[in-house]
């Protein structure tokens, strides 16, 4: 398989959905969204962009099956896998701010082989394939060469619908707001990733993400030089739903911090 040749196609048909996606957004109608549960909200928006995503995927790679955030999908167990999220940032949408993005990535077993973001606000194409660099609308990008966490700038994602770990989260928080440049949440956690991968931010940590959140940018930061773990500093990010991602020393300083919080 060619990745990089996958990886541009996966781009242009990111470009083509995400235009339609876009164009929705003129017209929104906030009274169309529906909540799949506590503050987990979807619209037509998500579940359209979704199946014109399948379709175009199945033209790629015929034999790779799907894990998609709408499920709009049989999924099958197959060897070759897309991760899909539509819409990663659907609360912004819906509230039309615009950092929102497609995420997608081909995986075979835990392995990322490509990750695609396409940030539609700015029209920024962020993709990997692996061993082949990390890029940003075609320029290599790579992590920030940041090594002390005072000097680093920290993205994050605030629990909206589990609230069981709320405790180790502030203390978290607390200790970041007084050690680092400062913390930021966007709301969409594939563009997080993007920006650890490309150097806004120096790293990033959720808890309660899926794999569709999550694959994609995975293999940006890694791809860009950067490093990836659980909460518990192991490999189990991708369907482990705890996550730690960014420059090799920043991220190995803000692993030990949560590991140290959540237990
Ligand atoms: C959400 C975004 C958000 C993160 C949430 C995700 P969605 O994805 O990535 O930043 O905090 O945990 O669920 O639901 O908008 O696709």
């Amino acid at each position: 398989m060619n990745l990089e040749k996958l990886s541009i196609e996966v781009g242009n048909l990111c470009k083509e959905v995400g235009a339609n996606i876009i164009q929705q957004r003129l017209n929104f109608d906030p009274a169309v969204v529906v909540e799949k549960g506590l503050n987990q909200l979807v619209s037509f928006v998500d579940i359209e962009a979704e199946k014109q995503l399948v379709e175009g995927l199945k033209k790629i790679v015929p034999e790779a099956g799907f894990i998609t955030e709408e499920n709009t999908v049989e999924q099958l167990n197959t060897e070759l896998v897309w991760i899909i999220d539509p819409l990663d940032g659907t609360t912004n949408f819906i509230h039309n701010l615009p950092v929102y993005s497609i995420s997608i990535a081909l995986a075979k077993g835990n392995e990322i082989l490509i990750g695609v973001v396409y940030e539609m606000g700015k029209k920024d194409l962020f993709t990997a394939w692996q061993n082949g660099g990390a890029w940003c609308n075609g320029e290599k990008i790579s992590v920030t060469k940041t090594s002390e966490l005072s000097q680093s700038l920290i993205a994050t994602g605030f629990p909206y619908y589990e609230f069981d770990q709320m405790e180790a989260y502030i203390k978290t928080l607390t200790y970041l707001m007084k050690n680092t440049h400062g913390l930021r949440r966007l709301g969409s956690a594939a563009v997080d990733l993007a920006y650890v991968a490309c150097g806004k931010f120096d790293a990033f940590f959720e808890t309660g993400l899926h794999a569709w959140d999550v694959a994609a940018g995975c293999l940006l930061v890694q791809e860009a030089g950067g490093t990836v773990y659980d909460f518990k500093g192991e490999n189990n990010f991708l369907f482990g739903k705890s996550i730690t991602a960014g420059n090799v020393p920043v991220n190995a300083i803000l692993n030990q911090l949560v590991q140290s919080n959540f237990k």
